[in-house]
């Protein structure tokens, strides 16, 4: 049987590509989403993946949209932690509403899902957390200190999990990418976004396929090994040492 797969935020950008790739490799994918009703019905139609609206901020929510997962599709043996939002400011500017929603969606969505997953991987000795950071959870960003300081949260959490879920055949991985050819990043003002463009050695932005193909591997049996990792796709904008 097909292993099953969840993507939060899986219906549109990153995500969206992330549940189309998975698809095609065979994988029983659920793709969540938050509210856009249209982009899920247009993912559900285009890549024929189920799609459950739950809120990755609210942990009983969580719960209940993983149940009705596994009771459609069975146990969920994969995950994508990719939900994400911005709110940029800078500092200065920065509320605390700001600050605690961006805390909230990007970063305790992934112990609110992982949470709920986690027993049932160690229970059946195999499973893959796959979580979406950012290039600017590395290196940090002017106008996200709370972005950052999430996409970092995901960075070091992934670090301490996968020493806790490698005896158990569970791998956490992050993946960090880089500026994106998303309707994420087309919001950053038009004059900050060239001035950006032009900082990516590749001399363009990536596209959501180059992440999506990135999490099809760390799902898959061959990198059964590679746990802990932080995987960076960013065109060489920033290298991590
Ligand atoms: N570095 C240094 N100084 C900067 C700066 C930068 N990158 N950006 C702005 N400033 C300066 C301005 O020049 C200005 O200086 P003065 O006060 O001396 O004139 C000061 O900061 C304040 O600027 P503004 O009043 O214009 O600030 P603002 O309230 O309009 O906010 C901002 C500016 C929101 C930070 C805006 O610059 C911005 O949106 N930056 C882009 C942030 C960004 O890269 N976001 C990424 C979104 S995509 C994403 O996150 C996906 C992913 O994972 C990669």
């Amino acid at each position: 049987m097909a292993r099953v797969a969840v993507v939060t935020g899986g219906t549109r950008g990153i995500g969206k590509a992330i549940s189309e790739h998975l698809k095609t490799k065979g994988f029983e994918v659920a793709a969540n989403y938050g509210g856009n009703e249209e982009a899920a019905k247009a993912c559900e139609q285009e890549l024929g993946v189920k799609c459950y609206k739950f809120d990755v901020a609210d942990y009983d929510a969580v719960g209940e949209g993983l149940t009705a997962i596994e009771s459609d599709l069975g146990p969920v043996e994969i995950v994508v932690n990719n939900a994400g939002i911005t709110w940029d400011a800078p500092f200065h500017k920065m509320s605390k509403e700001q600050w605690d929603k961006v805390i909230d969606v990007d970063l305790n969505s992934a112990f609110n899902v992982t949470r709920q997953v986690w027993d049932g991987m160690r229970e059946r000795g195999w499973g893959r957390i796959i979580n979406i950071s950012s290039i600017n959870g590395q290196k940090g960003q002017f106008g996200q200190t709370n972005y950052s300081a999430a996409k970092a949260g995901l960075i070091g959490f992934t670090k301490a999990l996968a020493q806790e879920g490698a005896k158990k055949g569970i791998t956490v991985n992050v993946v960090c990418p880089g500026y994106i050819d998303t309707e994420m990043v087309r919001a950053v003002p038009e004059k900050v976004l060239e001035s950006i463009i032009g900082t990516i050695p590749v001399g363009r932005l990536g596209k959501a396929e180059e992440i999506a193909s990135m999490c099809g591997f760390l799902a898959s049996e061959d990198a059964a090994f590679i746990t802990g990792a932080t995987m960076t796709v960013n065109g060489a904008q920033y290298i991590a040492g």
